[in-house]
């Protein structure tokens, strides 16, 4: 079963890279480890997931306000929210035999250890000292290096001078407090209300790995909501309700999604409650998928202390306070790939396996492809144009395809998870039966099943 799971993910994979979703950073150069590139298709399905999560939660609410912040802020804000010390840092480890640098409670896991999250340095230390029954998972000798912190940013400097420091954002959490006061200030919002901010972040993992689960770029979708502090339990439940609708509307199925209260000791150094999300990732296993956390006032009080500048809520009658805050936080790359886990599918049509993305409509990177039965026939050629042109014109993510014979068409539509193929022959010329004119085939993607229908019909047929 595992095997098959493995080979489910390779098959995955293989298809983005084939099909225009996804291929390696800087390929041509070698790559860069921890990037990846989203072509045609992968950027089309990215934006639809982004859209959909922005039309959820910011669109479809009265109580949310959206934001987009610069990635590089002043360091003085990392400094403020902990992001400089040892909060924001992994445990790294060498193997001296082959000189692979290793994330400490990696090895550990991997040599069948348990207890291992929300070790302290001093404790990774003592583990890897005495730990002549730890093997590197590289070249399984024993002979280990020190135990250090590494801090997950990546440094930069900005201006001409290169004397001031700042940071690729490892969140963007941090450009939502920082201008908390701005949005209160310019919206008058009522408590509760959160903001929310779509874009991308950069941590300088020690070990990027399997696909876009763990990479050095990229793209968050989080929301900071603002509560008063006697309220944070009632919130975090009606939160907690819509994290789960996000999930379905991803497709994603209930027995693939596992939720993980973290246990005290391995919180984040801000979090009194959290809890992860977690999906059934085919060939690894149950993994974080988002986060949800109950940030107390931790963030405000922090920025409020550090910069000087009150950062605080005044309800119409009373004083001025800091408000609590709690933290859906959805990394788009693993929405991304569970999207895709979830999709792909093998079964048997015509007598032949078929792969197709089982996609949602709402997220298909296409949601219609239009052909003309042969295209050879300049007539059926120019009607299918008409079609295909009035469709793009409704719905944008339209595919124009004449490439072989239908039968491959389709079969290249059902790779990328197109749910409609539209044909135009002979019949929707009128020439055989004058009662079929201008109706064309629509195939659907699942089923394999085609229907007839009058061309007028099909924008409201296919929204
Ligand atoms: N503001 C809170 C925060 O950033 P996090 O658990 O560190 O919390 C939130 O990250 C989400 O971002 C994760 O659940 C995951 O979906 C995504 N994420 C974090 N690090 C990632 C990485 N290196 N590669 C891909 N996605 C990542």
């Amino acid at each position: 079963m595992k095997e098959n799971q493995d080979n489910k993910m390779d098959k995955i994979v293989s298809l983005c890279k084939r099909r225009g979703f996804v291929f390696q950073g800087s390929e041509i150069y070698g790559g860069l480890k921890g990037t990846w590139d989203l072509g045609p298709l992968g950027v089309a399905l990215n934006n639809n997931i982004k859209r959909e999560w922005w039309k959820m939660f910011v669109d479809g609410r009265e109580d949310m306000y959206g934001l987009d912040a610069a990635i590089l802020m002043n360091e003085k804000v990392w400094e403020a929210s902990g992001h400089t010390g040892a909060g924001f840092s992994d445990p790294v480890v060498v193997c001296n035999a082959c000189g692979t640098r290793h994330r400490a409670d990696h090895v550990l896991k991997e040599n069948g250890k348990t207890g291992v999250d929300g070790l302290t340095l001093e404790q990774f230390q003592m583990k890897f000292k005495s730990g002549a029954d730890i093997i590197c998972p590289k070249c399984q000798k024993r002979d280990w290096g020190e135990v250090k912190n590494f801090n997950l940013m990546f440094e930069t400097q900005v201006g001409a001078e290169g004397d001031m420091k700042s940071y690729l954002r490892p969140e963007t959490a941090q450009g939502i407090f920082v201008n908390f006061k701005n949005v209160v200030d310019s919206m008058s919002p009522k408590l509760p209300f959160g903001i929310a901010q779509v874009g991308k972040a950069f941590r300088n993992e020690i070990a990027p790995r399997e696909f876009l689960f763990r990479v050095r770029e990229f793209e968050q979708m989080e929301i900071e909501y603002f509560v008063e502090e006697k309220d944070w339990q009632e919130e975090f439940e009606k939160l907690h309700l819509d994290i789960k609708a996000w999930h379905a509307h991803l497709g994603l199925k209930d027995e693939n999604i596992r939720e993980y209260e973290v246990p005290e000791n391995d919180l984040a150094h801000y979090s009194k409650r959290t809890i992860d999300f977690e999906y059934n990732y085919p060939g690894k296993g149950f993994d974080e998928l988002a986060g949800f956390a109950y940030r107390t006032d931790h963030d405000l009080k922090s920025h409020e202390e550090a910069s000087g500048v009150k950062m605080r809520y005044t309800p119409a009658e009373g004083v001025p306070f800091i408000p609590h805050v709690l933290e859906p936080s959805f990394g788009v790359g693993r929405a991304f790939t569970a999207v895709l886990a979830e999709a792909y599918t093998e079964d048997e049509m015509g007598g032949e396996i078929r792969t197709y993305l089982k996609l949602p409509i709402h997220l298909a990177p296409y949601k219609v492809a239009v052909s003309p039965l042969l295209k050879n026939k300049p007539e059926l050629v120019a009607k299918a144009r008409e079609v295909f042109v009035s469709l793009k014109k409704e719905f944008g993510n339209v595919a124009w395809d004449d490439n072989g014979n239908v039968g491959k068409r389709y079969r290249r539509q059902d790779e990328i998870g197109t749910p409609y193929c539209i044909v135009i022959d002979f019949d929707t010329l009128g020439e055989e039966n004058p009662n079929l004119k201008d109706t064309v085939t629509i195939r659907h993607r699942d089923t394999g099943e085609q229907e007839r229908v009058h061309i007028s019909e099909l924008i409201s047929k296919l929204t």
